[in-house]
């Protein structure tokens, strides 16, 4: 039975204000003792006599008192209700005694156990799982908090109190929703380092990870203040307590989580070191430590009112950890690298069962809608939004925001005021990017008078999502330049407007036809459908001054030539080859950016492409296809392998900054490459002598991916055995790049290992996640792995429903494929969805994506 939907238009005020949270937790694995005290008073936003109504699940009630009046009451299986009839007017206190189990948590989610530490994670509901609360993000409230255990560090929010042999007390003076709590304790090291705010606060930040892990945190620590940094300098945002505290877990459902001056992490994001680390763990870390950080004004001095408005948080947060981004490395690399991931993960939601607005307004189970569209396409909508009102505009809807709305719960609704009154702007058309899904195709057209008038000619389709049928026209910022025939631009980027169904817009004056570079930086996430031909598309790869549409035209080159390999079997196109050679071997360019040129487009992209175009994408003719047209672009660079490689070499002592980062990548792109041709001689050589993990695991990756390396694979797993983050990328490797019909039987060997510890979230991903990432592999037509992914969701339902529930969605693309294999699936989803005692998390899902 499917549970009832929760709606945002039944959203109502919260009958109380809570003035003041009083916790006292005295930590034992099987039976910690949580005991609350609220000071409570009527909210005068909501009138009358109400019930109180407190979430509760898998809670003991050892004691309630109201008032100070001890009070039978039996909670329920969600909460507990005191009937407004008891209810004294005025201020009143209710004290709870609870008892909760944090060894036997294998949700993650509440107060749980990793590796003997005690830790938390309470969003989006898993305060509840706490103690007797309104666990809502508007009700917000100052906590003070009381820790005891037998363990050298215990932490909670905001500034330390007072503390003694096995106790400890915090205060934290910001109000607070309780998805933002947070308590840790165990044994733990601190890599520390002090910071002071540009208002002259003096801050100790501190970096706890297990004994032995603290050689691994000074990149965290450095993008820490380097994030701190930033946020004075570009939002004029300074850090507001004493001390700023980040824990490392082993376990933990997602990335990081940004408590109240205690970020929790996933140790993935937060250890590195050049040995275990590669350059992408580097640039995440930055990032995440970023992003997190950011939080602190954008999530907790504003929160979002309800969790439909998460993207308030999350969009905001994600564009600011991309600007942090663009600005510590490179724009135009951050920028490339933003749109493959939207394109991968957001656009793929968009188009599929799974899709949803940005601000939902209905769900089932919150956890399910950490989606890539609430991130990713949420950010998106905010940087059109920047497009459209212009840096000024900006920043002065930026300030006005954090000046009404600092201590707020805010909505969707009031972040587009501010731009309303900063601006003078009128976003009631813009808004619909936030209310209805799915991804708006762009078609164009041009028009030459022969006398000097250029006409562009877009018309946007916004196709059908579930429950949405039909949608109106969106605010499409489209930025253009215009080229002339010898390659110079005759425009600018100039930002075009389009706010109608079908809209033109005219150039007068031009000597010559233009060639347009159309929807520069990505200005809107939408499909172009332009059919440029081959050689506009290779004059653009020359020539573009937009350096994310000169790679864009390299890419959707590279994809109408696969496409045409794969549907007609023609052989791969001498002008995209000889395009891209120009462009690699172009000295002037960023080495990080002719990386990117290289890669060629994933197979999933390409599944998606063909499938929008017509026709059923055959992954194991894709996946061969694709390595033809690898093996093609080896040839084609053969001679200028050796000395591109030459040149890219570092000599330098290792340095995870964006210019060694990108030798590394241009380097090890055509290490893979050069593979194709030499039967593996060099990468077996580069594997050898590699002194940093990121050499090391492309090296590996050239072998793999010719069939080879077990030899290194095994001394791989004998230097790093006893690590467990260094061993996820041993597993996931191995079944990435495991050959389509190997894919399963290499998951299944993997599986069986004693160290395959499944309950580990960052190992099950590893494992598992890969199965699902290997498209060719995942899709075999035999149905094998399939039915290893829902087999393997089935047994980790019980345990952690919010990560079955997330990793289910390598099914959401289903319909694009052959009658069989839509069958295939659809039988797993339907198994899936009638298992017993199915959690509400994966049911959900497997609803969707059936339909
Ligand atoms: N709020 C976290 C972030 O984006 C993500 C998160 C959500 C973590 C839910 C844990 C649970 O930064
Ligand atoms: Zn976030």
């Amino acid at each position: 039975m499917t549970p009832a939907p929760v709606l945002l238009s039944d959203y109502q005020p919260y009958p109380f204000l809570i003035e003041q949270v009083s916790l006292r937790f005295a930590l034992l694995p099987q039976a910690t003792r949580v005991s609350a005290r609220l000071d409570l008073t009527p909210n005068p936003a909501r009138p009358g006599q109400h019930d109180l109504r407190l979430d509760g699940e898998g809670l003991r009630l050892l004691s309630l008192r109201l008032g100070g009046t001890p009070l039978e009451c039996q909670p329920d299986a969600t909460g507990l209700t005191i009937p407004a009839a008891l209810i004294p007017a005025g201020a009143f206190t209710l004290e709870t005694e609870v008892e909760i189990a944090p060894e036997g948590n294998t949700a993650l989610e509440g107060l749980y156990m990793s590796n003997g530490m005690y830790c938390t994670q309470c969003e989006a509901e898993g305060f509840r799982k706490i103690t007797f609360y309104p666990d809502r993000p508007d009700v917000m409230a100052r906590f003070r908090v009381r820790i005891e255990a037998d363990l050298p560090v215990l932490l909670s929010n905001g500034n330390p109190v007072d503390s003694g042999a096995g106790w400890a007390e915090w205060d934290d003076p910001w109000p607070k929703p309780a998805y933002l709590f947070a308590l840790v304790a165990g044994d733990l090291v601190a890599h520390s380092a002090p910071f002071t705010t540009a208002e002259g606060r003096k801050v100790a930040l501190n970096i706890w990870v297990r004994p032995g892990d603290q050689d691994r945190c000074a990149y965290a620590m450095d993008a820490l203040i380097r994030s701190m940094q930033w946020d004075e300098t570009a939002y004029g945002r300074a850090y507001d307590l004493d001390v700023f505290n980040i824990v490392a877990v082993d376990d933990f459902n997602m990335g990081a989580m940004e408590n109240k001056g205690l970020n929790i992490f996933n140790s993935k994001f937060v250890l590195a070191s050049p040995e275990t680390a590669t350059d992408d763990d580097f640039a995440r870390i930055e990032a995440i430590i970023a992003h997190e950080y950011f939080h602190n004004w954008t999530g907790n001095r504003i929160t979002c009112r309800d969790w439909f408005q998460l993207c308030l948080k999350e969009g905001l947060t994600v564009f600011r950890d991309q600007q942090f981004s663009g600005d510590m490395r490179s724009h135009a690399v951050k920028r490339i690298e933003d749109v493959l991931m939207l394109r991968a993960r957001q656009f793929r939601e968009d188009q599929g069962p799974l899709a949803h607005p940005v601000r939902p307004d209905s769900y089932v189970e919150i956890n399910n809608f950490y989606t890539a569209t609430i991130y990713e396409k949420g950010a998106e909508v905010i940087g059109m939004l920047k497009r459209l009102v212009g840096e000024d505009g900006y920043k002065a809807a930026l300030d006005l925001y954090f000046t009404r709305h600092d201590g707020d719960a805010a909505t969707i609704e009031d972040w587009l005021k501010v731009f309303e009154d900063a601006t003078g702007r009128d976003l009631t058309q813009f808004k619909r990017w936030y209310t209805e899904a799915g991804t708006p195709r762009l078609g164009v057209h041009e028009a030459w008078d022969g006398a000097g008038t250029y006409t562009l000619t877009f018309t946007q389709t916004n196709p059908p999502t579930p429950g949405q049928p039909d949608k109106g026209a969106k605010v499409i910022p489209i930025a253009v330049g215009l080229l002339n025939p010898n390659g110079d631009e005759v425009l600018p980027t100039t930002v075009l407007e389009m706010t109608q169904a079908v809209q033109s817009f005219r150039f007068d004056g031009l000597a010559a036809r233009p060639v347009p570079s159309i929807l520069r930086g990505f200005s809107a996430p939408v499909v172009l459908e332009r059919d440029a031909d081959a050689a506009e598309r290779a004059f653009l790869l020359a020539h573009d001054t937009d350096p994310f549409n000169r790679w864009e035209a390299g890419r959707s080159l590279a994809k109408d030539v696969l496409a045409r390999m794969v549907t007609q079997g023609a052989a791969p196109a001498r002008g995209w080859l000889d395009g891209l050679a120009a462009l690699v071997c172009d000295d002037s360019l960023d080495p990080a950016y002719r990386a990117l040129a290289l890669r060629l487009p994933s197979e999933d992209d390409m599944a998606a492409t063909l499938a929008a175009a017509g026709h059923v994408p055959d992954p194991d003719r894709l996946h061969a296809e694709r390595r033809r047209m690898a093996l093609a672009l080896a040839e084609r660079l053969a001679p200028h392998l050796p000395g591109l490689m030459e040149a890219m070499r570092v000599t330098a002592p290792f340095a995870p900054d964006a210019t060694q980062a990108g030798q590394r990548a241009l380097f090890n792109a055509c290490l893979q490459l050069a593979s194709r041709l030499d039967g593996g001689a060099q990468a077996r050589d580069a594997y050898a002598r590699a002194s940093n993990m990121t050499d090391g695991l492309a090296a590996l990756v050239a072998l793999l991916d010719l069939g080879q390396g077990q030899a290194q694979l095994d001394a791989f797993e004998t230097r790093w055995r006893h690590d467990r983050l260094v061993m996820d990328k041993w597993f996931m490797l191995q079944i990435l790049h495991a050959a389509p019909d190997q894919t399963a039987a290499t998951v299944a060997r993997l599986t069986a290992r004693t160290d395959f510890d499944w309950q580990n979230p960052n190992r099950f991903r590893a494992v598992i996640g890969a199965l699902s990432a290997n498209h060719a592999g995942f899709h075999q037509a035999d149905g094998s792995g399939y039915r290893l992914l829902a087999d393997w969701l089935i047994r980790l339902d019980p345990k952690n429903p919010q990560t079955a529930a997330r990793m289910s969605t390598a099914f959401e693309t289903w319909r694009r494929y052959d009658a069989g294999r839509q069958q295939l699936i659809r039988a797993e989803l339907s198994r899936i969805a009638a298992t017993q005692g199915l959690s509400r998390d994966l049911g959900e899902m497997a609803g969707r994506m059936l339909g």
